[in-house]
């Protein structure tokens, strides 16, 4: 896409210039704003169609490339599919997809927000606006020259042509940091390890405090006093030292207990003297995208002033084979005073969790805490790509969960825990190991988190299936998604807000 998106919102007419991008449902029909705006343009719609074969099923687009009397240089349009039964995702899911269809070299592009037989209501268009922007997104900052052949990306202006600029600006100014805190979590996940090293994670962080949220960090002394053994064991063999991060947003009432977010945050994850084979491992660059997604999460709720006190904390470490990187078999001190016997040091998630679970249980007593990890690789055999790993200790939570995924499409399906499973990670030599045998691996995972979170409400969300090497989407393009933002800043608005 274009190097830059500038978004932007003009009054229901025709544009000067630029591509123009509309709405139709799949009797072929455009709403009436759509329809005056077009003029006789309008017209051709049915007999271009009929040469197409486009019968306006969702997400599919007809291109006119000579409209009529319109000014613009080419006229889209984008099926809405049956319009009577849209749902909040397929609304943001329309605005992706009318996005895709602006020139990807950029330029102008606008998008006239009217989906027949749907009220134009400034939450359907904001809705629009964050699908088209997650849409737009591109990770191009290492990317010094364009492509052959191609013209240089410039500059795309996307307008969305409404009924009151002023008032769908206002509302776009409120759900601004919901899209801004997803491309913030992409933009985390795709940094690549020699830039994106704990300490400059922690920095990236610090950069919240400007919203508002307070953030403390965690250095290795620090941590070093708290007990945090698990945490700093992983993070032992690396040039580069770790650290935690708490964020704190206060938005709700004095005193009220606060949700609480955890992310892992594996900077990279070589596996350590337990090594990983070649193939692939430039994808663990990404390895800390349950920490992105937290610290994407805080941002979109302090933009949004968000009325309830939140608690993120992420665990950042590197985990690399070194001499000082610690062995299989290698017994660490937990800050719960828990032991873990270390059979295999590529299971350095729940490690790094262990510690930072049981920090903010201890220190904030949150009403419930839910974890965000790339866990492991069992995820991604049993649920593929699609839903992420759910594991909790209440229904409750389980429940709404599930809720906010159907809705934001970010959906989880829940996995069992129990004491059979909880066994397989007892330890001869320790209270517990970090591997719990071939079978169930997402399961004997979450158990040894499971062991670090007393009684407090807890999910799990094993996110390695659905945050990384994403599939392409209406919404997204890039390697990383940013999974998990949209999702919780939801559960939270629908639940946890007074
Ligand atoms: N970070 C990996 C899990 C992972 C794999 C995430 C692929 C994203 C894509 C995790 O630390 C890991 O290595 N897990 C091991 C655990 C095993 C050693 C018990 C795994 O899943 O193989
Ligand atoms: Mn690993
Ligand atoms: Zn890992």
């Amino acid at each position: 896409m274009a190097n830059e998106l500038k978004l932007g919102f003009a009054p229901l007419r025709a544009p000067a210039r630029g591509v123009l991008i509309v709405f139709c449902d799949d009797a072929l029909k455009v709403g009436s704003a759509t329809r005056k705006l077009l003029g006789k343009a309008a017209d051709i719609l049915p007999r271009a169609a009929e040469a197409e074969h486009f019968t306006g099923k969702r997400g599919t687009a007809l291109d006119i490339v000579t409209p009529g009397d319109l000014k613009a240089t080419r006229l889209t349009i984008v099926g809405a599919g049956k319009t009577a039964e849209l749902k909040h995702n397929d609304i943001v899911k329309l605005g992706g997809a009318a996005a895709g269809k602006a020139p990807p070299a950029g330029g102008d592009a606008t998008v006239v927000a009217d989906i027949p037989g749907t009220e134009m209501t400034s939450e359907v268009i904001t809705d629009l606006v964050v699908g088209a922007r997650l849409r737009a997104y591109s990770f191009d900052r290492y990317k010094t020259k364009g492509k052959e052949g191609e013209p240089k990306p410039r500059t795309l202006n996307l307008t969305f042509a409404v009924a009151s600029p002023s008032t769908t600006s206002r509302a776009w100014a409120r759900h601004e940091g919901l899209a801004d805190g997803v491309v913030l979590a992409r933009d985390l996940i795709n940094e690549p390890a020699n830039v994106l090293y704990p300490e400059e994670f922690a920095r990236r962080a610090m950069a919240l405090r400007k919203l508002g949220v307070m953030v403390e960090v965690l250095d290795a002394p620090a941590m070093k006093r708290l007990g945090m053994g698990a945490l700093l064991g992983v993070g032992q063999g690396s040039a580069h030292a770790s650290r935690t991060v708490i964020m704190r947003w206060r938005g709700g009432r004095r005193g009220a207990a606060p949700v609480a977010f955890i992310g892992k945050g594996v900077c990279f994850d070589t596996g350590g003297i337990s090594i990983k084979p070649a193939q692939g491992m430039e994808d663990m660059k990404g390895d800390m995208a349950g920490a992105a997604c937290v610290v994407g999460l805080m941002h979109a709720l302090a933009a949004r002033k968000a009325k309830v006190n939140v608690i993120g904390a992420i665990g950042l470490v590197e985990n690399m084979p070194d001499g000082n990187a610690q062995r299989p078999g290698d017994i660490v001190k937990t800050m719960s005073g828990q032991t873990i016997e270390i059979i295999n040091t590529d299971a350095e998630g729940r490690l790094v969790l262990a510690d930072v679970l049981h920090y903010v249980n201890t220190r904030h007593k949150p009403q419930f805490m839910i974890d965000l990890a790339t866990l492991t690789g069992a995820i991604m055999v049993a649920l593929g790509q699609e839903y992420a790993g759910l594991f909790t200790n209440n229904d409750v939570l389980a429940e709404r969960l599930v809720a906010a995924g159907e809705a934001t499409g970010e959906r989880v399906w829940r996995m069992p825990l129990g004491p059979e499973y909880d066994k397989l990670i007892d330890s001869k030599f320790a209270d517990m190991k970090n591997t719990g045998g071939r079978h169930g691996g997402a399961i004997t995972a979450a158990q040894l988190l499971a062991r670090f979170v007393g009684t407090t409400p807890w999910a799990h969300l094993d996110i390695a299936g659905t945050a990384l090497g994403s599939p392409q989407t209406d919404i997204n393009k890039s390697w990383s998604s940013g999974w998990g933002v949209r999702l919780l800043d939801r559960l939270v608005a629908d639940h946890y807000e007074n």
